[in-house]
């Protein structure tokens, strides 16, 4: 069974039915469903010369970046990058922008800002699929307010490595928390007429050898973890757009992956969209046989394989020929499912930056995650007399992660530091911070307060200024970027000797972390609280302020494990990092240079499913968050099929909850998976009711090309977070099994 964008579908699987409602299956915004969009696709295609039939398969990166500097083509923008249209047929360019947190900034090459959201794993923090809805349809707003018809957005690998790279732009360790949130943000962006990927497809786990990186997985492990975010996010989101990523998959390109895109996600899951590739991923012509569509950022390519090479493929051969017109069908049929023909992007459109500001500090509020508050340190009383605020950069603004996904307002950053060592993509990857400043925020919020700062830098400075303070706020940073994995996960910069000697100095010191990874936390016991802010965003400063001032009760969720060391991890050495020079664009530095990236040691026990394996603690555990409040949550019933409870606020403060429901046993053998969550508003005393459906899928197991549920005992338990769980509830499952 194939399952199709736009279309109802409802599988019996036995007791259980699985129902996709039309209006979750097609795409928001689209101006056909997908049927009349197809049909719309062939009667263009049926017009079109062989010329231009590879007009659409191919396209330049709109940047000067690379071996040659592009012209801009007549209604290109400055961005990621640029496919011809058809004039003559009415088919609409497509201009391309990175991305999931904004309308990219690239390194200034335009000058007309745009809002930062906060990074992937703070919004993730959020467990709020609304939110991400809401900040999906702001940034697809102000991307076709420039002009932009296409967002490569919708990042939704699993964090397998808390020290890769692009964590910060992911969501999370979870297959069903990544593809429910991811396909929100999908669909609100796709709300805008506007086509919006969803990548980097698959198993981009890091970014050391990026293109040469093969991630080793069996097909049981891949379906049932990172395959199967895909698969829920498309589902949700029903993006028009496939990104294929930079790394291999068991040995071939993931854009030259006939697996991966003819046999998953064309034939399996009915995937009727068009696959692009990311910028650089194309090796060879053949790509366009194993299932890619659409070539881009060409010149990055050894050669533009997909326009004069394969029209030479489609005039020889009927199966090139066949399969040109399929990779225009489908380009086309996203062109038209999205309205692009029809409700063109103009630039130059208004943007109410005060309001997506307002948006970008919402969800920002929602992700913050309170790890520690000893003794209710937090929240601040506004009557404290001397605050010292301690390094982070704090004055000026807050850290945002660099790559392609920058985001920054028209006038760039407020600092930028310049490591110099990565010669050629310095101003994409150099730290940055956003223009709003948490030390101003709080000065907002303690006008009675002296607030004192110092940058950190000089230890004995920093221990003088918490000395005389009621309260120290330590911000901690940590840069990352795409491109460049981290060495470990300590914090940089002395950070650490900084953080102990503050809190050696003054007991009622707070870190605030702006960090875009897990990081270990050697002077947690030293600490009155710290709270986990990520890269913020454009209201980043306030929302912080507001959380450490009460005036937002914090209610972020750890969407990853923090684990204690890397020795907990399933690759305490990261693979290939002692043995390859950092490099952004990630080529072999010779032709037989190789990393094989392990993940059958895992499999699909990803992040809190692999601690749960091995028995171990970790220091902070997926799930994890604490409130200003507290919260019950009780009266767990399930079938196995949907299951009800009730979240309760115990204490004497508003605050939100995430519940949060774990199967912890598969057919009588120990196996740990988020199977539902939902997040609540509570008003103190107040308890709700709440219901989720459990995914089949998420009980099953992948054998013999298809899920099967084995018979017999499953239990499932209430969590505040993956390790803390309540009063087991079992139920037995009869024996089934199904197709995609
Ligand atoms: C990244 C993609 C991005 C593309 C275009 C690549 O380096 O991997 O995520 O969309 O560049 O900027």
């Amino acid at each position: 069974m194939h399952r199709r964008l736009a279309s109802t579908l409802s599988v019996s699987l036995g007791a259980i039915a699985l129902v996709l409602t039309a209006a979750a299956a097609q795409a928001k915004g689209s101006e056909a469903p997908l049927a009349a969009a197809e049909a719309k696709a062939d009667k263009t295609l049926a017009q079109m010369t062989p010329a231009e039939k590879t007009v659409l398969t191919h396209g330049i990166m709109a940047l000067p970046l690379g071996p040659t500097l592009p012209t801009l083509p007549e209604g290109a923008i400055w961005g990621a990058g640029f496919i011809h249209g058809i004039p003559r047929l009415g088919v609409p360019a497509l201009t391309e922008t990175d991305a999931s947190l904004g309308v990219a900034y690239v390194m200034g090459m335009r000058k007309d800002g745009a809002t930062g959201l906060p990074s992937g794993l703070s919004m993730a923090s959020s467990w709020n699929p609304e939110a991400l809805r809401k900040s999906g349809a702001m940034i697809g707003s102000e991307a076709r307010a420039k002009g932009f018809n296409v967002l490569l957005a919708g990042g939704a690998n699993l964090m397998r490595d808390p020290r890769a790279g692009r964590t910060f732009e992911y969501f999370s360790e979870d297959p069903l928390l990544t593809g429910d949130l991811v396909g929100a943000a999908i669909g609100g962006i796709q709300s805008n007429h506007i086509i919006s990927t969803i990548k980097h497809f698959a198993l981009n786990g890091q970014e050391t050898g990026r293109k040469f990186v093969s991630s080793q997985i069996s097909d049981p492990a891949a379906r049932e973890s990172d395959l199967l975010a895909f698969q829920i996010g498309i589902e949700k989101g029903q993006p028009l757009a496939v990104m294929c990523a930079y790394n291999k998959v068991n040995g071939a390109s993931a854009c030259d992956n006939d697996y991966l895109l003819n046999t998953v996600l064309k034939k399996d899951w009915g995937y009727k969209g068009f696959v692009m590739s990311d910028w650089g991923a194309v090796p060879s012509l053949e790509t366009a046989i194993h299932g890619l569509d659409q070539q881009s950022g060409e010149q990055l390519d050894k050669q533009v394989w997909l326009d004069k090479p394969l029209a030479a493929a489609a005039a020889k051969d009927p199966a090139w020929a066949a399969r040109l017109d399929d990779m225009n069908r489908r380009v086309l049929t996203s062109i038209y499912a999205a309205g692009l023909d029809a409700n063109p992007a103009k630039p130059g459109g208004a943007i109410d930056f005060e309001a997506d500001a307002k948006i970008s500090g919402d969800i920002a509020r929602q992700g913050i995650v309170l790890l520690r508050n000893e003794g209710g340190a937090l929240p601040l009383a506004a009557s404290a007399k001397r605050i010292a605020v301690i390094g982070g950069y704090a004055n000026a603004g807050v850290l945002t992660g660099g790559g392609s996904s920058q985001v920054h307002g028209k006038d760039g950053p407020v600092v930028t530091i310049q490591s110099g060592e990565h010669t050629g993509f310095d101003a994409l990857i150099a730290p940055t911070w956003q223009p709003s400043s948490p030390m101003q925020a709080i000065k907002a919020l303690a006008p009675g307060a002296t607030v004192t700062y110092r940058s950190g830098d000089v230890i004995a400075d920093a221990v003088a200024q918490a000395k005389k303070a009621n309260v120290a706020i330590v911000f901690a940073v940590k840069p990352s970027s795409e491109g460049f994995d981290q060495a470990d996960l300590s914090l940089p910069y002395g950070q650490d000797e900084l953080i102990a000697a503050v809190t050696a100095a003054n007991p009622h010191t707070i870190v605030v972390l702006e960090t875009g990874n897990p990081v270990a936390m050697p002077w947690l016991d030293k600490t009155a609280a710290v709270m986990e802010a990520w890269f913020p965003g454009a209201r980043g400063g306030e929302a912080i302020a507001d959380v450490l001032f009460g005036k937002v009760n914090p209610s972020g969720h750890l969407p990853i494990t923090f684990p204690k060391s890397v020795d907990q991890l399933p690759r305490p050495v990261l693979d290939g990092y002692n043995e390859f020079e950092p490099n952004f664009a990630g080529d072999p530095p010779t032709p037989d240079a190789r990393i094989t990236a392990d993940y059958n040691i895992e499999g699909s026990d990803v992040g809190y499913r692999w601690f749960a394996r091995k028995g171990e603690a970790p220091l902070f555990p997926f799930g994890f968050g604490l409130s200003y409040t507290t919260f019950a949550s009780t009266g767990l019933k399930t079938d196995g099929k949907t299951a009800s409870f009730t979240l309760s606020n115990t204490g004497k403060v508003q605050g939100a909850t995430v519940g949060q429901l774990y199967m912890v046993s598969q057919a009588g053998t120990p196996r740990q998976r988020l199977v539902g969550f939902q997040r609540v508003d509570l008003a103190p005393g107040a308890s709700q009711k709440v219901s989720v459906t459990i995914d089949p899928r998420l009980l099953a197991e992948w054998k013999d090309g298809g899920w099967t549920i084995a018979a017999g005992d499953y239990t499932f338990a209430l969590g505040s977070d993956a390790q803390h769980l309540g009063q087991p509830v079992k139920v037995h499952l009869s024996a089934r099994s199904w197709k995609d």
